[in-house]
């Protein structure tokens, strides 16, 4: 039986490499019993290692009440890992038919009705949950690595998952402390994944044709935009360059550039839909923030990690960085 969100217990993380490792040391943090399964002969050392490894980071920020790293049980078949499982997180290899196989597997072994997530980075569920005969419980959930300290999963079902399905994890990943983006369709790579990937395939065209070093790339971003990214999204970052016009303005201003080689990635055409679907998409981001407010939110911000990463510039604020 599916139980409700808040009172899931006992995780299952099949696939225990750096991944389902993370997602191990995440659960364990937060209270939950958790059971891993791994065919590699060594697997088990190297989880407890990671584990181990992640576990003071996890105390900084404070593991939930009887969170303890007794409570991993490391499973000899993946039948016995999956037996008591009220959710089960799949991280084997990016492999699509090991995918298939492996999920109509757990599908098998897992208690009806409970719902499994593979960490998948890019397959949609639609082509792995070929093989299962209970498709409508399978979806993804794709976590970033570490998983016990970054947030953020996005969640979606595949044509086969059923949507009760795709809310319980939602509620689920967000009772057990993740930030959870659930997705109404599928799109390869997710959301995140295919923002990153824009940004890596431009920054290893940059490299081939020799017009930045590694070096001049990875600090164009660390002295740069990665600074606001933190804690503002390319959006609203984007929509103070607008000055007190915000998105609009921004988008009246630079709308023209995207007609310029920038990018080897091509422009959408800024057509009207596009325009306002930007403009109050900010507005929604923004809450209730005037651009004034978010001018200050993003400067504080940008001084706090500066501050964190001891960057603040010698003298300022009373640091010696
Ligand atoms: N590494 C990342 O940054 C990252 C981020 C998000 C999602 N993912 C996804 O997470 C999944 C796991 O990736 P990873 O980076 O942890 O890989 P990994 O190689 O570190 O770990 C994979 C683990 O799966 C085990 N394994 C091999 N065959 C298996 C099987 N049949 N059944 C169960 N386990 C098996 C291996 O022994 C290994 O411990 C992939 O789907 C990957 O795309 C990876």
């Amino acid at each position: 039986m599916r139980p409700t969100p808040s009172l899931t217990r006992n995780i299952t993380c099949v696939g225990a490499g750096v991944i389902g490792g993370g997602w191990v040391a995440h659960f364990l943090a937060r209270g939950y019993d958790v059971t891993a399964w791994d065919p590699a002969p060594d697997a088990e050392q190297r989880l407890r290692r990671l584990v181990d490894a992640a576990w003071p980071a996890l105390t900084q920020l404070g593991p939930a009440e009887g969170a303890s790293r007794d409570r991993l049980t490391v499973a000899p078949t993946l039948e016995e890992a999956c037996a008591q499982a009220h959710f089960v997180q799949e991280s084997a290899p990016e492999k699509l038919d090991l995918k298939r196989d492996l999920l109509a597997r757990i599908d098998a072994a897992t208690p009806a009705d409970v719902v499994v997530a593979s960490s998948t980075s890019g397959y949609p569920m639609t082509d792995m949950q070929t093989e299962a005969a209970n498709p409508g419980r399978l979806l993804v959930g794709h976590p970033f690595n570490p998983p016990y300290l970054i947030p953020l999963v996005e969640v979606v079902g595949g044509e086969k998952t059923d949507d009760d399905a795709v809310a319980w994890a939602s509620e689920f990943y967000d009772v057990a402390g993740k930030s959870v983006i659930t997705m109404d369709r599928e799109l390869p790579g997710f959301i995140a994944n295919r923002l990153q990937e824009a940004l890596w395939r431009e920054a290893l065209h940059m490299v081939a044709n020799g017009e930045a070093t590694v070096k001049e790339i990875d600090d164009s971003i660390t002295e740069g935009p990665g600074l606001r990214w933190a804690f503002m999204g390319p959006c609203l970052t984007f929509a103070l360059a607008g000055g007190e016009g915000g998105m609009a303005h921004m988008l009246d201003h630079f709308g023209p550039s995207l007609k310029s080689p920038w990018t080897r990635l091509e422009a959408p055409e800024l057509d009207r839909k596009l325009y306002d679907g930007m403009v109050q998409g900010c507005e929604e981001a923004a809450d209730g923030r005037t651009i004034a407010e978010l001018v200050a939110e993003r400067d504080q911000g940008v001084i706090d990690v500066l501050r964190a990463t001891g960057r603040l510039p010698r003298g300022r604020n009373g640091e010696t960085a």
